[in-house]
């Protein structure tokens, strides 16, 4: 008996073991974690599996949801147990959400073992206020009157309040037209900048929500706003224009207060607010900010100031638009940079390295004199005489001054303007120190998912510059640049760069606010316009150029953002809504460039037409296109008309392919029968008679292979010339924004790996590497932002942080790496390194949505050793790079069984093996 019982209790371990081995970790709930203050009343739940089992799957899961009382209580609004595999975007279908509430749930899994995991940590979101009715307060603006044709002091509004009881809970909705920072009791609302976030603002205009219960406190309280011109009303555009979305600032903040006892009171804004200025005397996201700290009122938002000489604040009566809440990360420091040197420039002026080439600001410590004036430029290289290169700015100041009120220490940083740079001239502060000096990096607050390290230290400066170059253009919204006067959402420039940046940073929330926007802005007959949010429809016309920008003239590659980044997100994310809720502007999309390939005046207009009717008849499918930026910056551009074509097929096919997803089966047909007839009338149109291009450029030969432009028989002789071209470069690549995406990858499709490693290995100019040889620490507009001989590229444009040519990480990836998604979200993927150049190992991996994917490799004169991860839920396939080689695992020859699933050999005599789950470490020696 008793040795039964020993018995019993070793089985009772049994399912303890495997009980506690499968774990349910990382809720979010529209991508986000734990958001406050959302809109979508079925917002979309997804987890991750943690397991040691190998090969482990989910089978059904569970999901529970409650208020916290009924979740305290035991009282979980449940799915019951649904048999799925499903462990992303499940809708919530439960009972209707409330307006502010909170919800608190949990989760369980089933998998293909038999086990079932213990409910999840619990995770929470919160709603948002969900009716126009559910805001109190009144939309408020200060009583003065304004020069708005120039920067002006930024108004703080304020208001007291006595808190009568125990407070349980305190919630601060709140919005502006222009940028707000907000305080209660003095202390600073939130870890947030640049609130409320760009968006097309004539369309809409995001509130946030934030826990402020622990700034609140029995009795008297305080609560103040200062506003900054931003966004819609500071200098925007190279035309530098003001006041484009309105010209006064405003401000809809709502103070809700619980009490332990069950009341509820609201501090709304209203005419009781009270008006007044201090030391931010302007503010302009161009420009800079000028802070006179002698008017600064350090207690203004606490309810001891004495505002009595404050104006009343008066009802703002102009038009505010939709209200939204925010549903991406917000922008927040995510760096802090020391600097490197201390510079003597020209003339003696002091400059400060910082080292990198960054956005965000400097915070200054600084002790000096009573109306000393201390003037910081930024910039984001120095001449060739070392003195800040402003030329590049165009009309964008980067300066910031402050004038002290005293001798004290202070700590100084803008509030309303950002800056692109690396140095740092500071004038009119004797004996800087370094130590004074932080580097404030700004940036959309995105989880990092991707990292890239490798054998070779120039590669991983490359990845490097990628990854900085997309954390100073992500902010608030994907811009081209950081620093200049432009620091606009073009098109283009997200369209080359999306898989690269989706990749590395976790980029669903944030693409699809700007995705939002895109779709707001579509014009009617279907554009999309060159810039979004499209601030460039608000200019006033002042010259014949901008009358041309203000026209709404879409460029092919620019406006096929709308159906390239949709897809990227699906294909990365997994996320069907990413297809579907931008599938009608997809299409309308797709029909504005058919009708821009049907254009009767560009048919006609050729007198070629005229006696060749099938030349007539494929003008319906060759764009010719009233407007494009082409192959922008590339050494060797290719035609305009050829670019355009190429463009209309890919999203054509982009479009049926989405609608395959969507199950639209008739557009699914229609638009591949499109896609197919564009690509008959460009092989009629564009191609010699024996196989080649009229274009023989390297972007076309790239464009026509990696979009399917060619019939099969013809690829092989296209991708040779192509390599050919690029010999006779050289080694040097000749393309531009459109086209240098996709050149290693249709290289190494066709068998030209060793071009494509020698391509991005390239050190000499044009190429890659060539501008870390200059001292890059970002990616450059210009192959030749700075050139051989050290002059500068065209002085008009000369960006040092433009992250389009970054699109090389997406290949690294996917290739060095060889991380690939065989189906959408990872849920099944290829692991399959391709060694090349003088590589000798590589450590890859990509937080997927299911968890971590990882291919780390090693080669050495005998052999190689590479290790995978597989997460729960998803299975690879595996392909060891070399050919005929007997493979080990963990040092024993590979069997069927913990983990693999299937071992075969592919046609070119590489091990390839089915995976499930788990960690792998496989190595062969050389035949
Ligand atoms: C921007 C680009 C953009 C281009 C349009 C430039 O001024 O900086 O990156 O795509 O205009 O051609």
């Amino acid at each position: 008996m008793k040795r039964f019982r020993g018995l019993l209790s070793a089985l009772a371990l049994v399912p303890i073991f495997a009980f506690a081995n499968l774990q349910v970790a990382d809720l979010s709930v529209d991508q986000l974690s734990q958001p406050i203050g959302i809109d979508n009343t079925q917002p979309r739940l997804s987890w991750k599996l943690r397991s040691d089992t190998p090969s482990t799957l989910q089978t059904a899961y569970e999901i529970r949801v409650a208020s916290p009382d009924r979740a305290a209580a035991g009282e979980w609004w449940s799915t019951n147990k649904v048999d799925s595999d499903q462990s992303l975007y499940i809708p919530y279908s439960g009972p209707a959400l409330a307006s502010s509430a909170q919800y608190q749930w949990q989760v369980r899994v089933w998998d293909n073992h038999g086990n079932v995991s213990e409910w999840s940590t619990p995770s929470q979101w919160e709603m948002g206020l969900l009716q126009p009715v559910d805001w109190k307060a009144q939309w408020i603006t200060y009583p003065w009157q304004e020069d708005t044709e120039k920067s002006q002091p930024s108004p703080l509004l304020r208001k007291t309040f006595k808190a009568d009881g125990e407070i349980a809970r305190a919630r601060l909705y709140i919005t502006s037209l222009g940028l707000y920072e907000a305080f209660i009791n003095g202390e600073r609302v939130g870890d947030a900048y640049f609130t409320p976030g760009w968006t097309s603002y004539d369309k809409r205009l995001q509130y946030q929500a934030y826990d402020v219960t622990n700034h609140l406190r029995a009795g008297a309280n305080a609560i103040g706003v200062v506003l900054g011109d931003g966004w819609y009303r500071g200098f925007l555009t190279w035309e530098m224009q003001r006041n484009l979305y309105g010209d006064r600032l405003a401000l809809l903040a709502q103070l809700v207060v619980e009490y332990r006892d069950g009341r509820r009171e609201v501090i709304a804004t209203d005419g009781s607010w009270q008006a007044g200025t201090a030391e931010i005397r302007a503010s302009d996201i161009y420009n800079g900010e000028l802070q006179d700290l002698r008017l600064r009122k350090p207690d203004w938002a606490r309810a001891e100031f004495g505002a009595s000489d404050w104006q009343s604040a008066r009802p703002f009566t102009g038009s505010v638009p939709k209200l939204v809440a925010s549903a991406s990360q917000p922008v927040r420091q995510v760096n802090s940079l020391k600097p490197v040197a201390l510079l003597k420039g020209p003339g003696g002026a002091t400059i400060v390295d910082m080292g990198q080439n960054m956005v965000g600001w400097v915070r200054l410590k600084v002790q000096g004199k009573a109306g000393q004036q201390i003037t910081l430029y930024h910039t984001e290289v120095l001449d060739q005489q070392g003195a800040l290169y402003r030329t590049a700015l165009r009309n964008a100041q980067q300066r910031v001054d402050y004038i002290l009120p005293d001798e004290q220490l202070h700590t100084l940083q803008p509030h309303f303007s950002f800056q692109g740079f690396r140095y740092v001239q500071i004038d009119n502060l004797p004996d800087v120190k370094l130590d004074d000096i932080e580097g404030v990096v700004l940036s959309s607050d995105l989880p990092q998912l991707g990292r890239f390290e490798t054998s070779n230290a120039l590669l991983n400066k490359l990845q490097s510059n990628i990854v900085w170059g997309r954390r100073g253009n992500f902010l608030d919204i994907p811009t081209d640049c950081p620093q200049r006067d432009e620091r606009l959402g073009w098109t283009g420039d997200l369209q080359v760069f999306a898989s690269t940046a989706a990749f590395n940073v976790d980029s669903a929330a944030f693409l699809r606010k700007w995705l939002n926007d895109a779709v707001l802005d579509q014009q009617d007959d279907g554009g999309i316009p060159n810039v979004v949010p499209d601030a460039l429809k608000h200019l006033r016309v002042r010259s014949l150029s901008t009358f041309f920008v203000t026209r709404g003239l879409s460029s092919s590659g620019w406006g096929d953002a709308i159906t390239v980044v949709p897809s990227a997100l699906y294909r990365q994310y997994g996320d069907k809504a990413a297809l579907a809720d931008y599938y009608d502007s997809m299409k309308r999309w797709v029909e504005y460039e058919r009708a821009g390939a049907a254009s009767f005046w560009f048919t006609w207009f050729n007198y070629h037409n005229w006696f060749d009717s099938q030349r007539r008849a494929d003008d319906r499918f060759i764009w010719n296109g009233t407007y494009t930026f082409g192959d922008w910056l590339a050494p060797k551009p290719v035609e305009n008309t050829f670019a355009n074509t190429v463009y209309f097929a890919r999203s054509a096919q982009l479009l049926s392919d989405a609608a395959r997803v969507l199950g639209k089966s008739e557009d699914e047909k229609t638009y591949a029968q499109l896609a197919r007839d564009i690509r008959a009338a460009f092989q009629r149109r564009f191609m010699t008679e024996d196989g080649l291009f009229i274009e023989d450029v390297q972007g076309a030969y790239v464009l026509a292979l990696q979009f399917d432009m060619l019939e099969p028989s013809l690829r092989a002789k296209a991708a040779a010339r192509l390599r050919e071209l690029v010999q006779k470069d050289d080694n040097h690549l000749a393309t531009g924004f459109l086209s240098t995406p996709h050149l290693l990858d249709v290289l190494t499709q066709h068998g030209y790996l060793d071009t494509a490693y020698a391509v991005l290995q390239q050190q000499t100019y044009p190429s890659w590497l060539y501008p870390i040889s200059k001292g890059a620490t970002t990616i450059w507009e210009r192959w030749g932002s700075i050139q051989p001989d050290g002059n500068f590229g065209d002085n008009g444009m000369n960006s040092f942080n433009h992250y389009a040519y970054g699109a090389v990480g997406d290949w690294m990836y996917r290739n060095i790496g060889g991380i690939q998604p065989l189906a959408p979200g990872y849920k099944y993927f290829r692991i399959a390194p391709l060694p090349g150049g003088d590589l000798t190992s590589a450590n890859v991996s990509f937080e997927s949505r299911y968890g971590l994917i990882a291919s780390n490799w090693h080669k050495s004169e005998t052999g190689m050793t590479v290790d995978v991860d597989v997460p729960a839920n998803t299975s690879a396939e595996f392909v060891f790079p070399i050919a005929n080689a007997t493979l080990t695992r963990d040092g024993a020859p590979i069997v069927v069984g913990n983990g693999i699933e299937n071992i075969a050999t592919n046609a070119t005599g590489q091990p390839v093996l089915k995976l499930g789950s788990g960690h792998y470490s496989f190595s062969a020696t050389q035949q």
